[in-house]
């Protein structure tokens, strides 16, 4: 890596690089991806072996301290993030005040950024102010998630039982004591939260740095990059893949027309839930979901998980594809295991960002820590017009 930036200010030169294809605007110590090998590690810790055997809070604290927890370590973790699951009481109105067609998203990111009304993670240089704010948006993210979905629906919101753990206490709340939570569905929750726990500079995550490299507090920082994920491009492509394979089944289940429009750019159509800017091999987090929608879903014989499959292998035997390095992302499969476990399309998006919390939260602290650290800034390259003279309004 070479350090360009402040060497080529001091000559007033600067680099155009944009979408920051090769731009590194940190050093990080958190997470390796290797986009040719198809590696992911967080912490040097290759993501398969964290996926099958930690549990989300587990690589919550890996991110966020450094190291794996011991199991008091955990236990006291786990007990402060569960201690900090009640919402604050005043949110329950303004989240009943919007209109129940609107998408979870905006909510959510609304209610995070309501988070901050109460000014306990202003003292950003507190570490006791940020490890409190750490747990908070752990603990009350699920309950924020599901209080939004049962409001959706009609439902009053369903108090947290932090005795259920984690994973379980968020699946009582979405739907509710009546829901049958199987060993089968919570473990598989729990290690999609663990594939989406962080993946360094992505949208959201360089959004995050970004907003808190101002000095703004945790929960405005997480508020950003919860926006950013929600574009279909980033996290949003989750509910896309999905409507895509709905689309598909729609007409006939026969994807010849739709990747003839994929492949010929018609309107911009894309396969969505393929590619990636960093991955040019198939994304290690895509074959683990994979692994786990057939094991979850074969039973079901559901259409949309044939409609995928065959779609993947259509992609991948097509010049187009190939040619261009294109593979199944991390969102290609996981939509149909929340499908499966009974979540509405509009609220993937919203679980993507509970998965995503810890690696926010570690990027934020790690960039606090870090002594390099200025406010982000970057330069432009201006194409306006040269300099010339204004003519007042009346004489134009
Ligand atoms: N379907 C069809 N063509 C694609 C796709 C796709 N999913 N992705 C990229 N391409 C094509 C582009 O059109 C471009 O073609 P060209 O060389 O003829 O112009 C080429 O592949 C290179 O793509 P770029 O757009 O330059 O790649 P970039 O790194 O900028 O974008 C991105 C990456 C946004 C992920 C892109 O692949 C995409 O839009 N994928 C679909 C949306 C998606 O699944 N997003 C989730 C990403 S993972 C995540 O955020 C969690």
């Amino acid at each position: 890596a070479v350090q360009l930036g402040s060497l080529l200010a001091k000559t007033g030169m600067t680099t155009l690089d944009v979408g920051f294809v090769n731009t590194s605007a940190c050093t990080s110590s958190i997470t390796y991806i290797d986009g040719n090998e198809g590696i992911l590690r967080h912490r040097g810790y290759p993501i398969d072996q964290l996926a099958d055997n930690a549990s989300f809070l587990e690589v919550s604290y890996l991110l966020i301290y450094g190291e794996d927890p011991t199991e008091a370590q955990l236990a006291e973790f786990t007990e402060k993030v569960l201690g900090e699951t009640m919402l604050p009481g005043q949110m329950m109105p303004l989240l009943q005040a919007f209109p129940l067609d609107t998408h979870p998203m905006p909510v959510f990111s609304a209610g995070v950024s309501l988070f901050g009304t109460h000014g306990d993670d202003l003292d950003i240089d507190d570490p006791k102010a940020v490890d409190l704010a750490t747990a908070r948006l752990l603990g009350r993210g699920p309950t924020l998630a599901a209080a939004i979905e049962r409001i959706r629906r009609g439902h009053d919101a369903v108090d947290p039982d932090p005795s259920l753990g984690y994973v379980r206490n968020f699946l009582r709340m979405t739907f509710g004591p009546d829901y049958e939570i199987t060993d089968e569905i919570a473990d598989a929750l729990d290690m999609l939260l663990v594939l989406h726990a962080d993946h360094e500079q992505n949208c959201s995550t360089s959004t995050v740095r970004m907003v808190g490299s101002s000095e703004a507090p945790l929960y405005a920082s997480i508020t950003g990059g919860i926006n950013a994920l929600y574009g279909p491009l980033h996290g949003g492509a989750n509910q896309a893949v999905l409507e895509m394979l709905e689309r598909i089944e729609s007409e006939g289940g026969d994807a010849t027309d739709y990747m003839d429009r994929v492949k010929n750019k018609v309107d911009g159509v894309k396969l969505m839930g393929f590619g990636h800017r960093v991955y040019k091999s198939y994304d290690p987090r895509a074959q683990i979901a994979k692994k786990h929608a057939h094991a979850l879903l074969s039973q079901s014989n559901d259409p949309l998980l044939e409609i995928a499959l065959k779609l993947e292998e259509t992609a991948l035997a097509d010049d187009y594809f190939v040619e261009r390095k294109l593979y199944p992302n991390v969102d290609f499969y996981t939509g149909l295991i929340y499908r499966a476990m009974g979540f509405p399309t509009e609220m993937f998006t919203v679980l993507f960002a509970l998965g995503r919390m810890p690696g926010w939260i570690a990027h934020w602290r790690e960039m606090r820590e870090d002594p390099s650290t200025k406010i982000n800034r970057p330069r432009q390259v201006y194409t306006g017009p040269a300099e010339r003279s204004f003519t007042p309004i009346s004489q134009r």
